[in-house]
């Protein structure tokens, strides 16, 4: 049984979708999620895991010393014993040593079909948006290995949806998470047992 830590910053949608799938889904008594680390207090995704009885921390990005934090989420992350490291709409860097001593366990998810419409500063509404503007005719999750910088790491899966002429970027928003939901534990599944 492999452990995941999952780090979130806001609702946690992924998160209960991988939580789901480790109960009765295609991750069960394959992966079990041991941790949950927020860098947002106030985000929904430590709600999530506190229902499901997974240890909750917080890490308070914002009123924390950048060393402090980057230790801290060092240290729960071995204390954990993860296998796999997976952010799930967690919208900091990490730290290059986490990347280093993970090399090829860290997973990110971002909601538009990478290399396209990813990098700094591109993450929720601002992708949907991109890709609108842009009259693009497909969109989509990726799931990809986390590497020093901001979501050029190499593709695990992606998912194609259709992008209407008539679609609000929060049009695209909700088609692209159903299909996060799915491919997110399928590509934890596809990791572990490339892991063996
Ligand atoms: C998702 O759209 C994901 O692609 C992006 O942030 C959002 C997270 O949503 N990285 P949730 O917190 O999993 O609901």
């Amino acid at each position: 049984m492999k452990k995941l830590a999952v780090l979130v910053s806001g609702g946690g949608s992924n998160l209960q979708s991988i939580i789901e799938q480790t109960r009765s889904g295609i991750l069960k008594d394959i992966a079990e999620v041991v941790l949950v680390i927020s860098s947002n207090p106030s985000a929904y995704g430590l709600e999530r895991a506190k229902k499901e009885n997974i240890k909750a921390i917080a890490l308070d990005y914002k009123n924390m010393d950048k060393n402090d934090y980057d230790k801290q989420l060092y240290n729960l992350i071995k204390d954990s014993d993860a296998d796999l490291i997976c952010l799930a709409g967690y919208l900091k860097k990490i730290p290059d040593v986490i990347v280093k001593e993970y090399k090829s366990r860290v997973l990110n998810i971002h909601p538009a079909l990478l290399p396209k419409f990813g990098g700094k500063g591109m993450y929720g509404h601002f992708v949907h948006e991109a890709v609108v503007k842009a009259k693009e005719k497909k969109s989509g999750p990726t799931v990809h290995y986390v590497d020093e910088n901001y979501d050029t790491g190499s593709i695990i899966l992606q998912k194609e949806v259709s992008v209407y002429e008539t679609d609000t970027p929060e049009d695209v928003a909700k088609r692209v998470l159903v299909q996060e939901h799915i491919i997110f534990p399928e590509a934890i599944k596809k990791v572990i047992e490339n892991l063996k």
